[in-house]
C-alpha cells in the first residue's frame, strides 16, 4: 500500500487545468458504444474508473482506440458495421472496479440487448446498493439475478424486451435516472423518470448531443424508445470534483491565488461554488462558454477566512462528492458547519460520515457524527498525524487538504485509489504549491 507524506504551509499559486470530467467521460464513451458511426472523445478522464467503461464497452463488442498523438487524451469509438447489431455479448464477467457509475449505467445499458452480462466489482462496490438500479429496471422487464435478490453486485442480466416505464426514485442519483434512460433507449414506448431533487443532467445533455430527442418537465425528464444514437465529437471539460481539492487548498493556505481553466461549471454541480460562496470564499467564474452542451469556465481562487454555513436539502445532490473536502474547509472556518439530509454519503466509495470523522480525528480535529450529517465547530487545530484513505479516492485527497494546515508532516496511507478519480493529484498539488 502506498502512502504519502504531506508537509504543511504555502500558497498554491499559478494557473493549472485538472483533468477531464469522470462522469461526462463515463457517459461519453457508454454513449459513443451505443452509437452508429464513430464519436470522438476529447480530453476523457484517463482514470482507473472510466478505463473500467472503456474495457466494458470494448467487451461488448465495440473498438475503442486511445489516439495518444493529440495533446489532450482522445479516444476514437469506431463505428459498427452496417448491419451489424451495435452490442455483442461479452466473452467474460466485465469488471467494473471501484466504479459505481460503470456497474451502474451499464445494467440499464445492457439490459434491452439480447444477451447475457455479468456485471461485478472490487470489494467496496460489491457492498454498495445495487437494489435502487435493479428494482426500476425489473419493472420495466428487465431479467436481473444477483447477491441478497439482486441488491448486491455481482448482478447477472439476461437481456429482454423492455416496456416504457414511469419511474419515480425514492432518492436523488444522476446514477439510478442515467440506468432508466439508457434501458429507456432500447425500450419500447416512453420512458419518464422523476426525482426528489434535481441530480447532475450530464446523461440527459449528452443525450441531445447524440441526436435522442428528450423532454424536460419540471423534475421529470423523459424520451421515447427505441431511440438510435447518432456518433457526436464529444469535449470533455475538467472535473470541478477534482477542482474542489486545489479550491479548497487554495481558500486554506494564506496567499493563495490560484487560476483554474477549463473547468466544468453545470449548475447541477456547482452546490459546492454556492457553499463556498456562503461561507465568504473568494472565488470567481469567468469566461464562462458552452462545449458540447455542457459549461465550462476558468475559475479563480483567492486564501479567504471562512465563516461555517449549513448544507442540506436540495443542495444536497449538487454538493454530492464535495463533502469530504467541505469536512475540511468546516474544521478551519469560524463558527458552526451542519451538514443534513446526506445519508447517501453513507454509500459512497467509503462511509464518508464515518470515515472523514475517524480520520480527521487523527489530525485533532472533532466532527461530530449523525445519522444523516454531521457538526463541525471550527477553527480548529491540526495536528500531522498517520492517517488512512479507506481506499477512497476523495478521503485521500481530503485529506491531503487538511495536512496543508497541520501544525506537522501527514502520512495518508492506502493512496493508489486517488488514481480512480484524480491521476497525477500529488503531482499537480505540489506543482501549484510556491
Ligand atoms: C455520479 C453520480 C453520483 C456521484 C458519483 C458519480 C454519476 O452518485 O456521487 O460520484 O456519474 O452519475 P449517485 O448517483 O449515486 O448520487
Amino acid at each position: 500500500m502506498k502512502a504519502v507524506v504531506i508537509e504543511p504551509g504555502r500558497p498554491l499559486q499559478g494557473r493549472v487545468e485538472v483533468p477531464g470530467d469522470k462522469s461526462i467521460t463515463h457517459r461519453a464513451i457508454m454513449l459513443g458504444g451505443l452509437a452508429r458511426g464513430e464519436t470522438l472523445v476529447r480530453g476523457y478522464l484517463p482514470a482507473d474508473d472510466c478505463l473500467r467503461t472503456v474495457a466494458a464497452i470494448r467487451a461488448l463488442g465495440r473498438t475503442i482506440e486511445d489516439l495518444e498523438s493529440s495533446n489532450r487524451p482522445t479516444l476514437r469509438i469506431a463505428g459498427c458495421a452496417s448491419g451489424s447489431s451495435i452490442l455483442r455479448e461479452p466473452a467474460d464477467v466485465i469488471d467494473c472496479g471501484n466504479s459505481g457509475t460503470s456497474l451502474r449505467l451499464l445494467t440499464g445499458l445492457v439490459a434491452g440487448f439480447p444477451m447475457c452480462t455479468v456485471l461485478t466489482g472490487d470489494a467496496s462496490l460489491r457492498r454498495r446498493p445495487m437494489g435502487r438500479v435493479v428494482e426500476p429496471l425489473r419493472a420495466m422487464g428487465a431479467h436481473i439475478v444477483g447477491r441478497d435478490e439482486g441488491r448486491l453486485a455481482p448482478l447477472t442480466v439476461v437481456g429482454q424486451r423492455l416496456k416504457g416505464l414511469d419511474v419515480r426514485l425514492p432518492v436523488a442519483s444522476a446514477q439510478v435516472k442515467s440506468a432508466v434512460l439508457l434501458a429507456g433507449l432500447a425500450a419500447e414506448g416512453r420512458t419518464a423518470v422523476t426525482e426528489p431533487a434535481p441530480s447532475r443532467d450530464h446523461t440527459e445533455r449528452m443525450l441531445r448531443t447524440f441526436g435522442v430527442p428528450l423532454r424536460v418537465e419540471g423534475a421529470t425528464v423523459s424520451l421515447d424508445g427505441p431511440a438510435g444514437l447518432s456518433a457526436a465529437e464529444i469535449e470533455v471539460p475538467g472535473d470541478i470534483s477534482s477542482a474542489a481539492f486545489l479550491i479548497a487548498g487554495a481558500l486554506l493556505q494564506p496567499k493563495s491565488d490560484l487560476m483554474i481553466e477549463r473547468v466544468g461549471v453545470n449548475p447541477t454541480r456547482t452546490g459546492f461554488l454556492d457553499v463556498l460562496k456562503r461561507m465568504g470564499a473568494s472565488v470567481a467564474i469567468e469566461g464562462v462558454r458552452e462545449v458540447s452542451g455542457e459549461p465550462i469556465g476558468t475559475l479563480t481562487v483567492r486564501a479567504s477566512a471562512l465563516r461555517g454555513t449549513t448544507v442540506r436539502g436540495d443542495l444536497v445532490p449538487r454538493t454530492i462528492d464535495e463533502f469530504p473536502v467541505l469536512c475540511v474547509l468546516a474544521a478551519f472556518a469560524r463558527g458552526e458547519t451542519i451538514i443534513e439530509d446526506a445519508g447517501e454519503l453513507r454509500v459512497k466509495e467509503s462511509d464518508r460520515i464515518h470515515v472523514m470523522a475517524e480520520e480527521l480525528g487523527k489530525l485533532g480535529i472533532k466532527v461530530e457524527e449523525r445519522p444523516a450529517g454531521m457538526r463541525i465547530e471550527g477553527p480548529q487545530r491540526a495536528t500531522g498525524a498517520r492517517c488512512s484513505s479507506h481506499g477512497d479516492h476523495r478521503v485521500a485527497m481530503a485529506l491531503a487538504v487538511a495536512a496543508l494546515r497541520a501544525s506537522g508532516p501527514t502520512t495518508i496511507d492506502d493512496v493508489e485509489c486517488v488514481g480512480t478519480s484524480f491521476p497525477g493529484f500529488f503531482e499537480l498539488l505540489d506543482r501549484v504549491r510556491r
